[in-house]
């Protein structure tokens, strides 16, 4: 059945003119764009979508980083969305992605605490309408 799912476009990708090669992609495998925003979150938006890492080594870096500039949110649908963008995403780590992926393709380790990783993507039902909900409301 058709889902949607939360995809961020992050800061580094926005920063380093990717959001149009990552959309083109996004847009080539066949999902829907629902809705789509430039924003720039304030803390206690990505605390809420964050809460899962709070307390990790890199929860701080990973908050500073999402701060660092705006990044875009889309709302995106399609038959089984959840699980196919996070498979276009590729791994966490983009030094190791599989290329092919948008992380493996288009991202690297830049030596920082967190990694920069070019895109979020939900990773379950429920988690898609509870971020869903923090970044569209
Ligand atoms: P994301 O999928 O948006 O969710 C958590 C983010 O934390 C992840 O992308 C990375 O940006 C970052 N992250 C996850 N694991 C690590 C790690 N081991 N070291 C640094 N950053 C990480």
């Amino acid at each position: 059945a058709t889902e949607e799912t939360l995809v961020l476009v992050k800061p580094d990708g926005v920063a380093r003119g990717l959001t149009g090669a990552i959309l083109a992609r996004i847009e080539a495998k066949g999902y829907a764009l629902v809705d789509l925003r430039l924003v720039e979150p304030d803390r206690e938006r990505l605390e809420r979508h964050y809460a899962e890492h709070e307390g990790k080594p890199f929860y701080e870096p990973l908050l500073e980083f999402m701060m660092s500039g705006p990044s875009v949110a889309i709302r995106l649908a399609g038959n089984r969305v959840i699980e196919g963008f996070r498979s276009l995403a590729g791994t966490t780590d983009p030094t190791t992605a599989a290329p092919g992926t948008i992380r493996g393709d288009l991202g690297r380790d830049w030596g920082l605490k967190v990694q920069q990783n070019l895109v979020h993507g939900s990773d379950s039902t429920e988690s898609a309408a509870r971020e869903l909900e923090i970044w569209f409301g």
